[in-house]
């Protein structure tokens, strides 16, 4: 079995993949260059790379969201398995914590006062009243869910598909309940054409506010001019960005100076190289034996 790594980063990140993967499955020939590859573990390939491939039996995608690999022209037929959860879930949740408490807890405030040599004490919050709104409750948006619920935080979710659990909308109907009773939005959503600009002024401003908006999704999902807005309007209090539209961020764009405002660069949940090769093993070995897996992405509706 035959299974080749492209990263459209380079020799350098592709190199180690092979490495490990090799290690990983002895009974396997992994390279970065075979053309008649059973299976493809990539993340941003060029589209010459899916071009010269004939054989494939499946795709791996080293990451969560298969929004770019999607908008290639991938071999017909031939299933895309993205990562689920492997290492991403933990990170996912320490993060969205941090950024809520960093909100909630007033670190932001104290920030401000330390600047100005300002000893002030601020009132205490109660969490009842920093209610958290979790659009997407997929694999990684459930463990942030229950970190969140672990601290006492009333968490909703919104989802595609109705589960009938109680705090869980669904669909479009269920978009304006589920906004009117959250003040914390954390987008972890996938990138399909129905969540493309779906955060614009007439989401924020369904939310109690004064908000605050959490994205470690995908910057598409947001109209940045109607974030500045609500955040100059004060709809928002702050946001803490994981994401933007055009990644890397330009150096004048208004994100990194703005005063409410916490920007990473695409770091919530990283790939881990070797949880992800463990699963993709497991994945392969279940294929071999003709076993179904999970994390198939079912292009009709884009995740
Ligand atoms: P997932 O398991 O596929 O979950 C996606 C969730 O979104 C599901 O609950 C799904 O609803 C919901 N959803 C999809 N389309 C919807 C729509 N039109 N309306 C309402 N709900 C919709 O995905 P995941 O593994 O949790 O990952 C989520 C996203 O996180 C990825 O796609 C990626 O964009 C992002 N991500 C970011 C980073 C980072 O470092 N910033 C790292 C990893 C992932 P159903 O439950 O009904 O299917
Ligand atoms: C990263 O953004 C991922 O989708 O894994």
């Amino acid at each position: 079995m035959k299974i080749v790594c492209c990263f459209g980063a380079g020799p350098a990140e592709t190199g180690p993949w092979v490495t490990e993967l090799a290690a990983a499955m002895p009974v396997a020939q992994v390279s970065a260059d075979a053309l008649d590859a059973d299976y493809a573990v990539v993340w941003r390939a060029p589209q010459a790379f899916f071009d010269r491939q004939t054989r494939l039996k499946a795709i791996f995608a080293a990451g969560a969201g298969v929004d770019a690999l999607l908008a290639m022209r991938l071999p017909a037929g031939v299933p895309v398995i993205r990562l689920e959860d492997a290492g991403m879930g933990e990170q996912m949740a320490e993060y969205v914590v941090h950024a809520v408490l960093h909100h909630v807890r007033r670190f932001d405030a104290y920030a401000v006062l330390q600047a100005g040599r300002t000893w002030r004490p601020l009132p205490p919050q109660r969490k009842a009243d920093w209610p958290v709104g979790i659009l997407g409750l997929g694999v990684l948006g459930r463990a942030v869910a229950q970190a969140l619920r672990a601290l006492g935080f009333p968490v909703s979710g919104w989802t595609r598909t109705p589960r009938g659990e109680p705090g869980v909308h669904a669909g479009e109907a269920g978009l304006a309940p589920f906004l009117a009773n959250t003040r914390i939005l954390v987008d972890m959503l996938p990138l399909t054409p129905q969540t493309h600009d779906l955060i614009d002024a007439r989401v924020f401003a369904q939310l109690k506010t004064p908000a605050y908006f959490i994205n470690v999704a995908r910057g598409d999902h947001v109209v940045e001019a109607d974030l500045l807005a609500a955040l100059d309007t004060g709809v928002l209090a702050g946001a803490t960005l994981d994401v933007c539209r055009n990644e890397p961020a330009r150096p004048d764009h208004p994100f990194w100076s703005h005063p409410n405002i916490v920007l990473t660069p695409h770091v919530a949940a990283m790939t881990l190289r070797h949880e992800s090769v463990a699963q993709i093993v497991q994945k392969i070995e279940a294929l071999e034996r003709g076993a179904a897996v999970d994390g198939v992405v079912r292009p009709e509706r884009g995740y």
